[in-house]
């Protein structure tokens, strides 16, 4: 364990009666560093939020934020960490700039200081043409930066944001990324929760998957993906039809992903198998297609995505 780290967890676990939220659960965070807590519904990812900011205590095991414990030295804690909760915690009736006010005066700012930081966070999250606007009146991706802005009023070590853009449109998706991938600029820790793969791959330095409370994986997200083995070969074909011919013909290659049968789907259909010798996979694919008068409209090799390691993983854990 490293004493420079800005979050360390170990063996952290957390029940609720019956209920085993978390069961044992390790991972460190270097300072300025972004992670990616990735998991499904009920894996564990606010429950690990809550217990690190101190909002409730584990059940067992430890974590320290920049050294401080967060059950012995919470009070330290809290001065060092913000949190942006997965329900937004706006008050719809006031104003962008009225709800960062009040998110200052919670921290003890007043008078000039509380409007010079208003000041500060309202241009660097460019809210100048929102900060009158009732919060209940803008969209979700605008509020979710106001959120965040609350978030960073006090200037943390540590932020928690609990997915952030869970519920967004592609487009307010995208402005929250800029946002957190500025932080980063800031030398600002985040530990991000989301259930999206892409998210995590874009802006995580490191990621920890969970599911049902344990940590199934972790890494960078290229080695997330060298650890899902092989390239792929992904081919899409001309006619639904064909699929069950194809997947006939390839029976002695590992099927990655497949349509389902029963979806009349209008689309192409993708079948991804896996690719033990890269390209030669792919050419010997072709010929025995080819053999049987299948047309395919795409054919490629690539290394798997994310999604394609977390399903492996989950599902192997399962
Ligand atoms: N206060 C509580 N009392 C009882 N069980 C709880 C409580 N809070 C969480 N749990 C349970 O703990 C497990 C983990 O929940 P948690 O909210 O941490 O998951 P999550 O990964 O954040 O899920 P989501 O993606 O839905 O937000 C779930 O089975 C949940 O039902
Ligand atoms: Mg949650």
């Amino acid at each position: 364990m490293s004493a420079r780290a800005a979050i360390t967890v170990e063996n952290l676990a957390k029940s609720y009666g019956g209920v085993h939220a978390l069961k044992g659960i390790s991972f460190e965070v270097g300072r300025g560093e972004i992670l990616g807590l990735l998991g499904p519904n009920g894996s564990g990812k606010t429950t690990t939020v809550t217990l690190l900011s101190t909002l409730q205590r584990p059940t067992a095991g430890a974590a320290s934020i920049c050294g401080a414990d967060v059950v012995s030295d919470a009070a330290r804690v809290r001065e060092l960490i913000s949190l942006t909760g997965q329900y937004a915690s706006m008050d719809d009736t006031l104003t962008a700039v009225e709800n960062l006010s009040v998110f200052g005066r919670l921290t003890g700012l007043r008078s000039a200081r509380l409007r010079s930081r208003i000041d500060d966070v309202v241009e660097q999250f460019d809210l100048g043409g929102v900060r009158d606007r009732r919060v209940g009146a803008l969209s979700g991706g605008m509020r979710r930066r106001v959120d965040i802005a609350a978030a960073l009023i006090t200037r943390p070590q540590v932020l928690f944001l609990d997915e952030p853009t869970t519920g967004l449109d592609p487009r307010s998706r995208a402005a929250v990324w800029d946002t957190v991938a500025g932080l980063r600029a800031e030398g600002i820790t985040v530990l991000l929760t989301t259930q999206y793969l892409e998210e995590a791959d874009r802006l995580a330095d490191n990621i920890v998957m969970l599911d049902q409370g344990s940590v199934v994986a972790s890494g960078t997200p290229g080695r997330l993906k060298q650890q899902a083995g092989a390239a792929v070969c992904e081919m899409t074909l001309a006619d639904r039809a064909d699929t069950g011919r194809v997947l006939e013909r390839l029976a002695d290659l590992e099927v990655i992903d497949a349509p389902d049968d029963s979806a009349a789907s209008t689309t192409h259909p993708r079948v991804v198998v896996r690719a033990p010798d890269g390209m030669g996979t792919v050419r010997e694919v072709i010929a025995r297609l080819e053999a049987v008068r299948i047309d395919v409209i795409d054919i490629g090799l690539r290394q798997p995505s994310l999604d394609e390691v977390f399903f492996q993983l989950t599902e192997t854990a399962r």
